[in-house]
């Protein structure tokens, strides 16, 4: 039953869409199947240019039964967040194994697909809300039961024509660089992974597997700019990125780019203010909390520099980023509509003038406030593949409290609205949503705001 409306829909705009976008996008104007098969098969620098994207069956369903009937022809992105997630979906309401969405890709007429393969050993060693199935020092288990098994189903000729956009393990090398060692946001399990080298080895691995398959179109995450963007970490993760991937058999070749703010909040553009802004005679970034001392104040000046500092540790010159915009809009009531005022302290004006809502930028679980971003678009801006949802929106970051679960999630206190924080948000109180389910499940609450706050707003 889930398959109805849409996907009648889909079905007639795909096969113009194959008709003349896809083929002309690869320069091949010949006519019949082998001309169009080998057109299909040519690799394209940025695979969602020309693309018609997979809508998620399993989420779009969902998002229509749950008030979201304008928003559920979105393509969002198929979580492979465990091993049993290969066969039968992954958690919460989702149902549909890898297979089952390549197959129904095929039926929509989409030539591109979006996932994210999230299952490295010791996953999110600096929270608990996504905290995986695989123990620290599981790396034979994650290469043969996880990236093998991925592997071979991509490989099906039945595919081919398919551009896998895979979106490589978010928060993993990003954590091994803030969230270890002699920092003051270290923590124990972080420094294991950095010590066992399993995170480097996962991604390596995964790179080297995936990206030998000739569609497929791996992003390598890189955190967002409230993490990432501060001169400590810039440079040291451009330099990671590249080390994992020249390990275990991996390439820059096997690299299509990078994915910023998966499932984060940060927003696109800040409209209203900018980083060489100063305030009393000061930088912005000297004398307001907010900024302190980061290099940026948003996602798209953020992944623009963070290219080019990846190119210069040795990547291609054609990577581009993606950028999540599930839930980075800021629409509502509380959103400003104009630069505030310069005669007050800087963080008067900044925090009068930020789209981005939060209490502080290092809060990430299920945001109060916050709306849908930008609709998924194409080559956005110069050195961006595309604006994307990565993040199903609806899907909760992690539970409020306490709840038992077989999917080894954890809980995660920047999930309770009633926590005051951690050096990672520099004890700021959580900002969370009250009433969460655990992580990937659906939040409804949620998902109704982030409709309601949407910017650009949904019609
Ligand atoms: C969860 C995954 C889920 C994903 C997408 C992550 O936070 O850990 O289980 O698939 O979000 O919602």
């Amino acid at each position: 039953m889930r398959k109805t409306r849409f996907r009648r829909a889909v079905t007639a705009v795909s096969a113009m869409a194959l008709a003349s976008g896809f083929m002309i996008a690869a320069g091949n104007t010949a006519n019949g199947d082998e001309a169009s098969s080998s057109a299909a098969a040519a690799r394209v620098d940025n695979p969602y240019e020309g693309a018609q994207l997979y809508v998620n069956e399993d989420w779009s369903r969902q998002a229509a039964a749950s008030g979201g009937q304008a928003i559920a022809d979105e393509p969002t992105a198929v979580w492979l967040d465990r091993i049993e997630a290969i066969d039968s979906g992954s958690a919460g309401e989702n149902t549909m194994g890898l297979r089952d969405h390549l197959d129904a890709a095929l039926e929509q007429g989409a030539n591109a697909l979006q996932m994210v393969t999230y299952n490295l050993p010791g996953r999110d060693c600096a929270a608990l809300a996504s905290n995986g199935q695989l123990g620290p020092e599981e790396i034979d288990k994650y290469k043969s039961e996880f990236i093998d098994p991925i592997a071979e189903i991509l490989s099906d000729p039945k595919y081919a024509d398919i551009r896998i956009i895979n979106v490589v393990e978010i928060d993993s090398l990003p954590n091994l660089i803030t969230n270890v060692g002699s920092r003051e946001t270290a923590t124990p399990e972080c420094d294991v992974m950095k010590a066992n080298g399993n995170y480097v080895k996962g991604v390596g691995y995964a790179l080297a597997t995936l990206g030998d398959i000739e569609n497929v179109y791996n992003y390598i995450d890189i955190g967002h700019h409230g993490w990432i963007g501060w001169d400590d970490n810039f440079g040291p993760t451009a330099d990671l990125l590249h080390e994992a991937a020249t390990t275990e058999g991996a390439t820059v070749d096997d690299v299509a780019g990078f994915a910023a703010n998966t499932a984060n909040y940060g927003a696109t553009e800040e409209p209203y203010f900018s980083i060489d802004d100063s305030v009393g005679g000061k930088s912005i970034r000297e004398g307001s909390k907010w900024v302190d001392w980061n290099r940026y104040v948003d996602e798209l000046s953020f992944s623009q520099a963070f290219r080019e500092e990846a190119v210069s540790a040795g990547f291609n010159s054609d990577v581009g980023v993606i950028i999540d915009t599930s839930r980075n809009g800021w629409g509502g009531s509380e959103r400003p509509t104009g630069p505030g005022s310069t005669s007050g302290t800087a963080d008067e004006y900044v925090d009068s003038s930020r789209v981005d809502r939060r209490i502080h930028l290092g809060n990430w679980c299920n945001q109060d406030g916050a709306g849908l971003g930008e609709r998924p678009t194409a080559s956005p801006a110069p050195g961006i593949d595309a604006y994307a949802w990565i993040k199903p929106p609806g899907e909760s970051d992690g539970s409020s409290k306490e709840i038992d679960n077989d999917e080894g999630k954890g809980f995660d206190r920047m999930c309770d609205p009633t926590y005051e924080g951690n050096p990672r948000n520099q004890n700021n109180m959580s900002g969370a949503k009250a009433d969460a389910p655990v992580s990937g499940h659906w939040f409804q609450a949620q998902f109704e705001e982030l409709i309601e706050n949407a910017y650009p707003p949904v019609n």
